[in-house]
């Protein structure tokens, strides 16, 4: 029998990545496509070498309704679609938002078209738990409402999922699951991938890693006076080889028609909150590096604590993530450790 046949876009990403590597390891075959504006063409290399075998790109920027069409056309017996490819900054979009509005929103229009005009039936979409606003109690259930987020970026995610719930109504055989992201870090145990962020990192991991690395002179803790034990803002952490094996539990269930609805939406965190000191500390145990930091502003727009209850993950998709803050920490570390060539 042959392989199913998977569309990954954005797959050249991050997250992206990571799934294709677990999807092949499940028997499905990916066809990844991407415009490389965020990524490089060097990890299709390392997602080679992990899954010993080739794996098909087609460089495509979704944001062009024609091209994508063109490119969906030479397709056949595509299964399902995992849709990844999206602006993430949460900064940059506060300062470009219409680009954040224009592409990701673009993106989605022309890859439900695409889905459409193929008879693409199953659609897993990259969500984000920034859907669910400044929240009032913890944990963060499915059922919590979606409350005003804090940036363009997050509107493009509340809004793609609007779209694809009203979409899915109009395309009878069409079935969707939304994935609620709360804090990926981590990269693969083979440190054959990971995360590459441009520029300076905005994100917490990639910003210790680089420090540990030189790159930084110090990270600064974004605040120590919140209402949390130590003060520092806590988030739900969640190692991405974790997340990405969600994507294919997600795929299977709408594969075996065994969703409960058309449009469903699951929060992928692992279910505790950790502090940055305790990010920190995590880091300093599982590497044995000693971490150049220290306490500064709050940063704006950060909420002091966020994190998932991952019940209906666990129960609906099987899911059970394994992997522990130190496997996250030190994983993370061992990956910039080979992009940087640091040997001891
Ligand atoms: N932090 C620091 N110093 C840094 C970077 C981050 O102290 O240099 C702190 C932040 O203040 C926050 C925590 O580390 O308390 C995590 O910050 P990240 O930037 O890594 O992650 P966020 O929780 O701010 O954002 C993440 C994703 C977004 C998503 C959001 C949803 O990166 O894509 O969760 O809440 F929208």
């Amino acid at each position: 029998m042959s392989k199913a046949k998977v569309i990954v876009s954005g797959g050249m990403g991050y997250i992206g990545s990571h799934t294709v590597v677990e999807l092949a390891q499940h028997g499905y075959e990916s066809i990844i496509i991407d415009n490389l504006s965020n990524s490089d063409e060097s990890v299709l290399n390392g997602i080679e070498k992990i899954i010993g075998q080739k794996c098909e790109f087609q460089k495509l920027d979704l944001s062009n309704r024609t091209a994508t069409l063109d490119t969906f056309s030479k397709f056949d017996n595509i299964a399902g679609i995992i849709h990844f490819a999206a602006h993430k900054a949460v900064g940059e979009s506060v300062q470009k938002p219409l680009k954040y509005y224009r592409n990701n929103l673009n993106s989605l229009f022309n890859i439900l078209e695409a889905a459409k005009e193929n008879q693409i039936e199953n659609f897993i979409f990259s969500s984000s738990c920034t859907v669910y606003g400044n929240v009032k109690s913890l944990p963060v259930r499915e059922t919590t409402p979606i409350s005003k987020t804090f940036s363009p970026y997050g509107a493009t995610k509340q809004i793609s999922e609007q779209v694809i719930s009203d979409y899915q109504h109009s395309v009878p055989d069409f079935k969707a699951i939304s994935l609620r992201y709360f804090n990926p870090i981590g990269a693969h145990p083979t440190a054959e991938i990971g995360e590459l962020p441009l520029g300076k990192p905005e994100n917490l991991m990639p910003y210790i890693t680089q420090t540990a690395a030189g790159l930084r002179d110090s990270l600064s803790v974004f605040g120590n006076d919140y209402d949390t034990e130590d003060g520092t803002a806590i988030r739900d952490y969640i190692h991405v080889v974790d997340l990405a094996n969600a994507h294919v539990l997600a795929l299977k269930r709408l594969l075996e028609n065994k969703n409960k609805d058309r449009h469903e939406f699951f929060n992928l965190g692992s279910g505790n909150g950790y502090s940055v000191l305790q990010v920190i500390e995590s880091f300093e145990r599982s590497t044995g590096m000693k971490l150049n930091y220290s306490i500064a502003e709050r940063r704006p727009g950060d909420i002091p604590a966020i994190y998932a209850d991952n019940q209906l993950s666990k129960k609906e998709l099987n899911w059970n993530p394994k992997f522990t803050l130190d496997d996250m920490t030190s994983s993370a570390w061992k990956w910039e450790k080979k992009i940087r060539g640091i040997t001891h």
